[in-house]
């Protein structure tokens, strides 16, 4: 990666990085964009939703990745899933004195958990409904049958019938996961800018550019 990444113990404080790596920001920008898009956006299940899925789930998993094999605050280990310590830290919150953590915070954590896990449920479900076929299959059946020849189709129908409950079931859990994804991302947005005040830092500032010092 181009440039250190300033984080860990700064003046004998524990902070988190500033900026944060180039990965998680291109991740983190990549699957918001994707999020906001497919779920309120573009047509449902049409050649671009299934792109930009393909392309979120790329980025998905080289965050996951990135989260064994990245820098120390990158790493799962730097932010465990802690619903005590989640607590203990919206408590602080309330009182108006957060702690600084190396990583995110156990409450960001948890919504951080969260979130990739409902991307995971979005992205398999989808696979699902569209029988694993890449969108480049997808757009060829489609520019096919739009010039009239249905024969591409013809494979895919049988095997339609016989898992057509489980795609429906798919498709359930695709809406249901998506929809939950977008209020937690909402929880997430309200709680970034409450944790930045309570903090008096811009948090934005550090997943956006690293220019300027977010505190
Ligand atoms: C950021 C990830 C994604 C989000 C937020 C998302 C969201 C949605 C939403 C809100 C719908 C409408 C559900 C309904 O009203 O029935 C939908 C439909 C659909 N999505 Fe996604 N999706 C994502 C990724 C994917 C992926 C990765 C695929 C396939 C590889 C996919 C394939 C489909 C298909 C085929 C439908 C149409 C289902 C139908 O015909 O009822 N989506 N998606
Ligand atoms: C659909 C929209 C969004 C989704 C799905 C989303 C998801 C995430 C995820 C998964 C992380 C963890 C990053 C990592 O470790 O790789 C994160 C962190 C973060 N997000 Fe978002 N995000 C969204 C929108 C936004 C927006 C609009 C903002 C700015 C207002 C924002 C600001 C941040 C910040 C500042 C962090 C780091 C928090 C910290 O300091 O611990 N996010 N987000």
């Amino acid at each position: 990666m181009a440039r250190p990444v300033a984080s860990g113990r700064r003046g004998g404080a524990v902070a988190p990085p500033d900026p944060w790596d180039p990965l998680i920001r291109i991740t983190h920008w990549g699957i918001a964009l994707a999020v906001v898009s497919n779920g309120l956006l573009n047509k449902p299940g049409g050649t671009v939703h299934v792109w930009i899925g393909w392309a979120v789930m790329a980025l998905l998993a080289m965050r996951l990745i990135w989260g064994v094999i990245g820098p120390a605050e990158a790493r799962f280990s730097a932010f465990p899933p802690d619903p005590r310590a989640a607590m203990s830290h919206l408590v602080d919150l309330v009182r108006g004195r957060p702690r600084e953590h190396m990583s995110h915070n156990p409450a960001g954590a948890l919504m951080v958990y969260a979130l990739w896990a409902s991307l995971a449920v979005v992205t398999v479900t989808g696979l699902i409904m569209t029988d694993g076929q890449s969108p480049v299959t997808i757009a060829e059946q489609k520019a096919a049958v739009a010039a009239g020849d249905w024969s591409m189709l013809a494979k895919s129908a049988g095997k339609e019938d016989d898992e057509g409950g489980l795609s429906e079931a798919a498709g359930e859990l695709h809406e249901g996961a998506a929809n939950l994804m977008l209020i937690l991302a909402m929880i997430h947005v309200a709680g970034v800018v409450v944790e930045s005040r309570a903090l008096r830092r811009n948090l934005v500032r550090p997943m956006v550019t690293g220019r300027g010092k977010g505190r």
